[in-house]
């Protein structure tokens, strides 16, 4: 998994682990929803509240591959989990393997057996396939939360352009043209996935209650002024479900590229929905998916 936590890649790697049907390899951390330090820490804290202390931890690009940084703290709050383990002193340590690195190790290692879940920008994957481009042969699939596709005009960064794509466009603009199997889990499917008050307090009296109450407060007020109501999307979680069931989500297989140079659509991905480029497809994006199905497995895996 390769994450920028944030809130919901925090959500997601919870998911990930209570769904006891993943063997996760390590957590490649990117400099994303906030700044590289406060990802990896809060990536090293959420494994500690699992207590999973098997799990290695690779810190990754501390920027984007060509520009600046950009952070999303009005989503995520200053710290990146809405302040909500604060007092947790991390123990776990870190690993020395520099993430783009780790990615080269386990697709030399586990080839088409490995599936990357890429929740964040996608600068440590580019770095990855520019470094050792071999590995695009090796590598079984990669399931990406990015984009926003067939409802373009409904971005979160700017109206055509989704946060992970906008704040690298040239890194996934790397990754997309390699050859990789990839499936886009983009905002067309996430922005039907959405936690609620209710959902929450589902949890209530299991493990994960009080972090999952306290992280999502503050981004459920953030929900309430984007889609007038108190709600948060699961963008990461959902990509963690449609790789624990690829039957959650309806999928076409599309030419897509990545707009990098207009500064009005920066990070826009572009789908070729007619074949007017006369270009072979290259991802697999989502048109479809099955909310309900999803939303009670989530609950249900982080309930235990
Ligand atoms: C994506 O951007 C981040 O804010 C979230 O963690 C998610 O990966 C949604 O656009
Ligand atoms: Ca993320």
């Amino acid at each position: 998994m390769d994450v920028d936590t944030g809130i919901d890649d925090a959500l997601a790697i919870l998911y990930a682990i209570e769904s006891k049907q993943l063997d996760i390899l390590g957590i490649t951390t990117v400099n994303g929803n906030v700044p590289l330090d406060y990802v990896t820490k809060n990536t090293l804290k959420i494994l500690s509240l699992a207590g999973e202390n098997d799990i290695p931890v690779y810190p990754g690009a501390v920027e984007p591959y060509l520009r600046e940084a950009v952070h999303e703290f009005k989503v995520h709050g200053n710290d990146g989990i809405g302040n909500a383990l604060d007092d947790m002193v991390v123990t776990k340590p870190l690993e020395d393997t520099f993430a783009a690195d780790f990615i080269i190790e386990s697709a030399r290692e586990h080839k088409e057996e490995l599936t990357l879940i890429m929740v964040g920008p996608l600068t440590n994957l580019a770095l990855a396939l520019k470094k050792a481009p071999e590995i695009k042969d090796m590598i079984g699939r990669v399931v990406i939360m990015g984009g926003v596709v067939s409802d373009a005009g409904y971005g979160n960064m700017l109206p055509t352009s989704e946060f992970n794509i906008f704040a690298d466009a040239e890194a996934a603009k790397v990754v997309f043209h390699k050859g990789l199997d990839i499936t886009l889990v983009s905002l067309d499917v996430t922005h039907q996935v959405m936690m609620t008050d209710e959902h929450v307090e589902k949890l209530k009296g299991t493990k994960y209650y009080d972090f999952v109450k306290d992280a999502t407060d503050e981004y459920m007020d953030y929900g309430l002024r984007l889609y007038g109501k108190r709600q948060c999307a699961l963008h990461d979680p959902l990509t963690v479900g449609y790789v624990l069931d690829p039957n959650l989500l309806e999928t076409k297989a599309c030419h897509v590229d990545v707009e990098t140079s207009s500064p009005l659509s920066y990070g826009q991905t572009i789908c070729d929905f007619r074949g007017l480029l006369g270009k072979a497809p290259n991802v697999k994006i989502c048109l479809g998916v099955d909310s309900g199905r999803f939303l009670e497995d989530f609950v249900e895996k982080l309930g235990g």
